[in-house]
């Protein structure tokens, strides 16, 4: 029995489940996690221009990506190691993915075989991709999530480094013995590479990341595949316009949930902009602090074609496995679903610009 009334509830009940270490890695943030506290805030600071005596009765949240119909604007973000949070990990999370009807985009350091993700899936999974030092290890990795199914690659690019995030040097985090990054192996045989040894990302996992990656690699990785490719952690306008002119199927405007560049604009705030930019050519996702329905309203207003939402589902995960994962889900749409009411729209393209301020 799972007893929260909202997100926020829910993060509570997983961090009594969860180690102080594992707790810790997912909470956390760059630096002084500025960012991570913006992303929230700048939420709230938004106001709704709700319009009234408009017929509500019938209601569609509903969309397209890359000609896949889903329920509902909101696709679960690309987090690591969903079996920190339970054991099921990725499995329980692609099922509840399926059940609401969204995407799962799985990350690169999944606890849980691609191929195994793909065939538990009853909708679309999308892999999420770091350019690896070795370009052939990445060529690889393309293909074989390719041929496991997956629908669309979605290539980070605000991951030069790993940001530093304080809390898991402290923690001394490293995954539990049992537990690695299985779709990285058996390139990486290194004790380090499985995670197991160091003080967080910047140690443990350093050896996947290439500083050098630069815009000719995203062309690159474009000949490689012809599955669309969405740029995820673009922040300014004029990346958001390169990347469209890179070819990119899409963006995600993120800043990878403050774990990154500590003190980054929250991505509520430059998504307009990035938009403007983006001029409706290709979607436009966004991710950071999304915990409300009216947090999806408020996106969608402003420019996004749907949301993504990364700690909210392993809080879910955390506090009771798929249908943890399915209540975190199941609460942002049920208060999509009341936003779109009151606000007085019926359907996605009615949640227009002037709607907010702010
Ligand atoms: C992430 N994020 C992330 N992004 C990515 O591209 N690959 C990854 O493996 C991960 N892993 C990861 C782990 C954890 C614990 C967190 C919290 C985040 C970033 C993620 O995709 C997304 O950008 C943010 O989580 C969005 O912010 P919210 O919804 O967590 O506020
Ligand atoms: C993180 C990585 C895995 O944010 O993207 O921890």
């Amino acid at each position: 029995m799972i007893d929260a009334l909202n997100l926020y509830e829910l993060e509570k009940l997983a961090k009594e489940k969860l180690s102080q270490s594992a707790y810790g890695y997912y909470f956390s943030g760059a630096w002084d996690e500025v960012t991570l506290r913006e992303n929230l805030t700048a939420f709230e600071r938004i106001k709704i221009h709700y319009r009234v005596l408009v017929d509500v009765s019938r209601r569609d949240m509903s969309t397209t990506l890359f000609g896949h119909r889903i329920s509902m604007p909101i696709l679960i973000a690309p987090t690591a190691f969903h079996k920190l949070a339970h054991p099921d990990g990725e499995l329980a999370t692609v099922r509840a993915a399926g059940k609401a009807g969204t995407i799962m985009v799985l990350s690169s350091l999944s606890t849980s075989l691609v191929e195994d993700v793909v065939r538990a899936a009853s909708g679309p999974v999308w892999f999420q991709l770091y350019i690896n030092k070795d370009r052939g290890f990445t060529r690889d990795l393309v293909a074989r999530v390719g041929a496991a199914g997956c629908q669309a690659l979605m290539l980070t690019v605000d991951t030069p480094e790993w940001g530093r995030r304080e809390r898991d040097v402290r923690n001394n985090f490293h995954l539990p013995a049992g537990l690695s990054a299985v779709n990285l192996l058996p390139s990486h045989e290194r004790g380090e590479a499985l995670g197991q040894s160091g003080a967080g990302m910047g140690q443990a996992f350093a050896w996947m990341l290439d500083a050098s990656v630069t815009w000719k690699d995203v062309e690159w990785l474009r000949s490689l595949t012809t599955l669309p490719v969405v740029l995820k952690g673009i922040c300014r306008a004029d990346d958001a316009k390169r990347a469209v002119e890179s070819g990119a199927s899409g963006i995600v405007v993120s800043n990878h949930g403050g774990r990154q560049m500590d003190t980054a604009p929250a991505t509520i705030e430059v998504l307009p902009r990035c938009a403007d930019a983006v001029g409706g050519r290709v979607p436009i996702l966004m991710d950071g602090g999304v915990r409300r329905g009216l947090h999806v309203l408020k996106a969608v207003a402003l420019g996004a074609t749907a949301v993504q939402v990364g700690r909210p589902v392993l809080w879910g995960m955390a506090a009771g496995g798929q249908a943890g994962v399915e209540i975190a889900l199941g609460m942002l749409r049920q208060e999509f679903d009341l936003a779109m009411a009151l606000a007085g729209c019926t359907n996605l393209k009615t949640i227009t610009r002037d709607l907010v301020t702010g």
